[in-house]
């Protein structure tokens, strides 16, 4: 198991306390602390006068810096999936006046909501996958262990099912499965009956009541490394956002939307994530898929990116500065003309 699994949302290993500082970035006198913000604007290689698209805002520090580096007039379309975020970013980037163009979407539709914004042939694609520190610290939203919420979880709570709509209603397997595929839980089969033989008297409605569940239906561990139920937050968050099917998508529109020598910047923070990513790059750089017994190629299919050099992680630093950055993994590429 990839050790990215363990608590990747940086939370209190006894699932007492939810840790204050965002996923990806430490509480700071303006809320965020960027991860890997030096290694992301060299890999962007942001130039005035050029259209970035930052898909993933949060707390908008990246975006910021994304427009400190392409002053005086690169533009950049900011989108978030959760409206608080949006509305957090027009305030943060108001000094840019009308280089920040900020959109409430999924960027699994930034083919469409991108070109309709004015940015349909970018220099530069980013994503800074998961969650921010202000939902997980958001006590309603329900990502924290400690949240009394209801069990929500939604990006975009105006849309889908929330998390405690999933517990309510998938039986055993397909509990099991979930929790198995997207969180590689060894006790998925356990925590599943657990769930249902609990929710006959008790529905499950909080995080609260989530966590204290899945503590009670493990075996206890020797040492506390992670708290017991976060893989199990980590898979359900996974479903309820779609967040692998949704990535596959937001790739997939890099290819429309980046010119050549257009960027791909990439920050993961599981393997799941990473692996998607990093497939998806060996396959655009690779271009041909004929089967290898095939001698001459028939798919005439060409490469449409050029990796930009291995993954890169924090440094040593940078992880003792922001803890949350620890399982950070950063991939770039460069679309290349066809
Ligand atoms: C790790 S935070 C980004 C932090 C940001 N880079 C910063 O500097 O503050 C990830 C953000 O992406 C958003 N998000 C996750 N999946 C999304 C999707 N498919 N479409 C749009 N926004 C998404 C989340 O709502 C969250 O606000």
């Amino acid at each position: 198991m990839n050790d990215s699994f363990h608590d990747p949302l940086g939370q209190a290993s006894d699932g007492e306390s939810v840790d204050s500082s965002p996923e990806g970035g430490a509480e700071t006198e303006v809320g965020h602390l960027p991860v890997m913000v030096d290694e992301v604007i060299e890999t962007l290689a942001a130039k005035a006068g050029s259209l970035q698209i930052d898909a993933t805002l949060g707390g908008a520090g990246h975006a910021e810096r994304i427009l400190e580096a392409s002053a005086p007039d690169g533009r950049l379309l900011g989108l978030d999936a959760d409206g608080a975020a949006i509305a957090r970013g027009q305030r943060r980037l108001a000094r840019f006046g009308d280089r920040a163009v900020l959109r409430r979407a999924n960027f699994r539709e930034l083919a469409q909501v991108a070109p309709e914004a004015g940015f349909g042939a970018a220099d530069g694609l980013f994503l800074d996958l998961g969650l921010s520190s202000y939902q997980l610290s958001d006590v309603e939203r329900g990502f924290g262990f400690r949240a009394g919420g209801r069990l929500d979880m939604r990006f975009d709570t105006s849309r889908g099912r929330p998390a405690a709509d999933l517990l309510a209603t998938m039986d055993a397997a397909e509990l099991t499965a979930l929790f198995g595929r997207l969180g590689e839980e060894p006790y998925a089969g356990r925590i599943s009956r657990t769930i249902v033989e609990t929710r006959t008297a008790t529905p499950i409605e909080t995080a609260e009541q989530l966590a204290a569940l899945v503590k009670r239906a493990v075996p206890a561990p020797k040492t506390y490394r992670i708290h017991p139920a976060t893989r199990v937050f980590q898979a359900l968050r996974i479903a309820v956002n779609d967040e692998l099917g949704a990535l596959d998508a937001g790739l997939s529109a890099s290819l429309v939307l980046l010119r050549p020598g257009g960027r791909l910047v990439v920050l993961s923070y599981h393997s799941l994530e990473d692996r998607i990513v990093k497939r998806f790059i060996a396959s655009e750089q690779r271009g041909c898929v004929c089967p290898p017994q095939v001698p001459i190629c028939v798919c005439g299919r060409q490469p449409r990116l050029r990796s930009l050099g291995k993954s890169r992680t924090p440094s040593a630093a940078e992880i003792h500065a922001n803890p949350r950055s620890r399982s950070a993994r950063l991939r770039g590429a460069e679309r290349v003309a066809a």
